[in-house]
């Protein structure tokens, strides 16, 4: 199992969260996202999520994505979650992907039940086709549940793998840093990955010091060596 966050991205030129150069540095989470700051300024919220959609429609996968689809291919069971909305590991490759935190292409009515995937918004106050009230992007904002089945997919994957990877997460937001204590109980090694420390760091049986698309690599070649593939 791997879970992901935004430092996965960090090197396609999207910018994490938290940090120094974190989009929570200048911006707060409270005004953008979360259901009371759109319900106050949906205007402002769309604008900032135009923004970002800009930003990652540019991006490309880095490294470390590419060696997630290769570290898929060779793993008979293996589950992706992810906390990105920005669908790069789609676009890179991998099929067992669970996005816990929704795609930031997708959008939702807030007042009907419409929903699109890769929906073009070419305004700040993008209106429904089906009842003309206000989209909103198909994210989970603070204070949302996440998807019920996408938890239960995570929370499933979590109590019987084997072995976890940990990578590019500052581990600060639940239920997300939760699932490696679940796999952990159940006697799974642990593995993070990942520039700075983090909550999770103690727990981990392994960790790598660094960035996840020059590591990623090295890790599926070292599996290469060690099960004499190469
Ligand atoms: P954060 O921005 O909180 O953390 C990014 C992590 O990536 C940090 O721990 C960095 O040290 C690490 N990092 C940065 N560059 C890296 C690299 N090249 N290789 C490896 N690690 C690197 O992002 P998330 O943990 O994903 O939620 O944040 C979790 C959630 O908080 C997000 O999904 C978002 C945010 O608020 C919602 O919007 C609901």
């Amino acid at each position: 199992m791997v879970l992901t966050g935004a430092g996965v991205s960090a090197e396609s030129g999207i910018p994490t969260f938290r940090g120094p150069d974190g989009l929570w540095k200048n911006h707060k989470p409270e005004e953008l996202a979360s259901p009371s700051g759109f319900a106050k300024d949906s205007a402002l919220v769309w604008e900032w999520y135009n923004w970002r959609r800009d930003v990652i429609r540019k991006a490309k996968p880095n490294l470390a994505h590419y060696a997630l689809v290769d570290m898929e291919s060779r793993i008979e069971e293996f589950t992706l979650i992810t906390q990105n909305v920005d669908n790069l590991h789609f676009e890179a490759g991998s099929q067992n992907v669970h996005e816990l935190h929704g795609n930031i292409f997708n959008v939702k009515c807030t007042s009907c039940g419409f929903k699109a995937d890769n929906y073009a918004v070419s305004n700040n106050a993008p209106k429904c086709p089906d009842c003309g009230n206000l989209l909103r992007p198909d994210v989970v904002w603070f204070g949302e549940e996440l998807n019920p089945a996408v938890l239960a997919k995570a929370q499933e994957a979590s109590a019987t793998c084997e072995l976890f990877f940990i990578i590019g997460t500052s581990a600060l937001v639940h239920p997300a840093a939760s699932f490696p204590s679940i796999a952990k109980a159940n006697g799974c090694f642990l593995v993070e990955i990942n520039t700075e420390d983090t909550p999770l760091t103690p727990q981990a049986n392994e960790v790598i010091r660094g960035k996840a698309s020059e590591w990623l690599p090295k890790i599926t070649i070292l599996y290469d060596k060690i099960t004499g593939k190469s």
